[in-house]
């Protein structure tokens, strides 16, 4: 929103009277035009858009509902307060029944003036904050899309597809940054429930007694500071989806709750006696080994069981083959809109360093890393010495084609080998560059492999 200082356009024909509403306006940092008539106020707003209008009523020529009635037309956002000396209910009837924002009748106290105008000046803002909120929501469509080619992702799509339309409850796992949030989302979005609310907790950030305050609610008095009645997400998003995020890290007896109210579909407030119906329909993810952690008796067994009738698995981007060109393509491309550029480019070098990285933080961190160099880019295209130095320096990793299943070392490294090599569209001096190895080793293991 613009914090300049509001525009106000005084009319009156008497010259007292607007010099001393002119006064207590700029004297509080308003900018002010004063008009002595109809004509004048009427030329005044042809010329400019003011935030308010004071205007009297009774006036020579043109009258100030002429002047309510040009400056609706012409501003229709501008707010218009009328001054009259006879207050008959009429006059100020017909005035706010033409757009005008209220009536101030004469005598009036100078306190009384400046709290007219200080609240239609706020009803003004109001209007222009929800405007301007409207539009971002409009312009914000960033349609949700799961980028990547990989087999794996293609067939997670297709589950997604699949299983977005009921309302079986679902667990995501995954690395941290490999989506699972864009999934959740997505699954929301592809839903019957898709108009209503997709609430997100992350269960990790809360202590127990926290988390099940913001999963539950509250009735009054259920503790000190407990005043009024809170409603909990469960309660909070009816018809819509609750992602409980990082689900991994709660404890046994928030689990309790949580199979309970997966299972029966019911939650009770903290505090509460009785039994609530919710309905909502619930995405779980960690990026814990659930297996592993029931083994180890840190997640309830049957809590488990009840999750792991739908689960969707987002492989590592390391593993995803191809995709982290496609990925630095699509976050090129979101960059240059957001930056309000037609396009960005990188180079081929970054391209390739790209392509050998391991990426720990998974598409966060690719995308991470392609936000901070387009702005470090400043306009030209994207060049090696815009990526975070540990890229940069460190010799050039390589990552994990796409094996699904185990394999021996020598069918990994082969593998490897022609992936990289398809990687550098065939060339032998840029293979063994990214594989760490000179020219006449690779020529001996293409030859082994059968790569030639
Ligand atoms: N396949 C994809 N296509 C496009 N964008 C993606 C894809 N996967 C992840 N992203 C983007 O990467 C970022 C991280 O994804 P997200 O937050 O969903 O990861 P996460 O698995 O929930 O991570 P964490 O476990 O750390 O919470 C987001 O900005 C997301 O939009
Ligand atoms: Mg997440």
């Amino acid at each position: 929103m613009n914090d300049l200082p509001p525009k106000i356009l005084v009319v009156d024909d008497e010259p007292i009277a607007r010099t001393n509403l002119a006064h207590v306006f700029s004297r509080r940092g308003a900018r002010v035009t004063v008009a002595s008539g109809g004509r004048e106020a009427v030329a005044e707003l042809e010329k400019d858009e003011f935030d308010l209008v004071i205007t009297d009523l009774i006036m020579e020529g043109v009258d100030g509902l002429a002047v309510l009635e040009r400056a609706k037309t012409l501003w229709p956002d501008t707010e218009v307060v009328v001054v009259t000396g006879y207050p008959t209910v009429e006059t100020a009837v017909t005035a706010m029944r033409r757009g005008a924002y209220d009536y101030l009748a004469k005598p009036y106290g100078i306190e009384e003036a400046r709290l007219l105008a200080q609240k239609a000046l706020e009803k003004r803002r109001l209007r222009q904050e929800v405007k301007l909120l409207r539009e971002r929501l409009r312009d914000k469509p960033d349609p949700l899309t799961i980028i990547g080619h990989c087999p794996a992702i293609e067939r997670l799509k297709r589950t997604v597809a699949q299983v977005a339309p009921t309302d079986s409850t679902v667990l995501l796992l995954g690395e941290t940054g490999t989506g699972k949030e864009l999934v959740a989302r997505t699954l929301h979005l592809l839903s019957a429930r898709r108009d209503e609310r997709f609430l997100a907790v992350n269960c990790g950030a809360f202590n127990e007694e926290l988390l099940e305050n913001e999963l539950f609610g509250h009735e009054p008095g259920a503790f000190t500071g407990a005043v009024r009645l809170k409603k909990g997400l469960f309660e909070s998003a009816p018809g819509g989806t609750l992602f409980l995020d990082e689900l991994g890290e709660t404890s046994p007896a928030m689990q309790v709750k949580l199979l309970r109210a997966l299972q029966e579909r019911v939650i009770r407030r903290v505090g509460g006696a009785k039994d609530i119906p919710v309905d909502v329909r619930i995405v779980a993810a960690t990026n814990k080994d659930l297996r592993r952690e029931v083994e180890a008796g840190h997640f309830r067994q049957d809590l488990y069981y009840r999750l792991n009738v739908i689960v969707l698995t987002l492989p590592p981007l390391s593993e995803r083959e191809g995709d982290v060109a496609l990925l630095s393509r699509f976050f090129l491309a979101k960059m240059a809109k957001k930056l309000g550029r037609d396009s960005l480019t990188m180079s081929p070098e970054v391209m390739d360093i790209l392509a050998a990285y391991p990426f720990p933080g998974n598409v966060r961190e690719l995308e991470n890393i392609i936000e901070r160099a387009a702005v470090m880019a400043e306009g030209e295209g994207i060049d090696v010495r815009h990526l975070p130095p540990d890229l940069r320096g460190e010799p050039v990793r390589v990552a994990r084609p796409c094996a699904n299943e185990p394999v021996t070392l020598e069918e990994n490294e082969r593998r490897h080998v022609a992936w990289v090599l398809g990687h550098c569209g065939g060339s032998r001096t840029k293979t063994a560059t990214v594989l760490g190895i000179d020219r006449a080793s690779l020529w001996r293991k293409m030859k082994k492999f059968g790569l030639e």
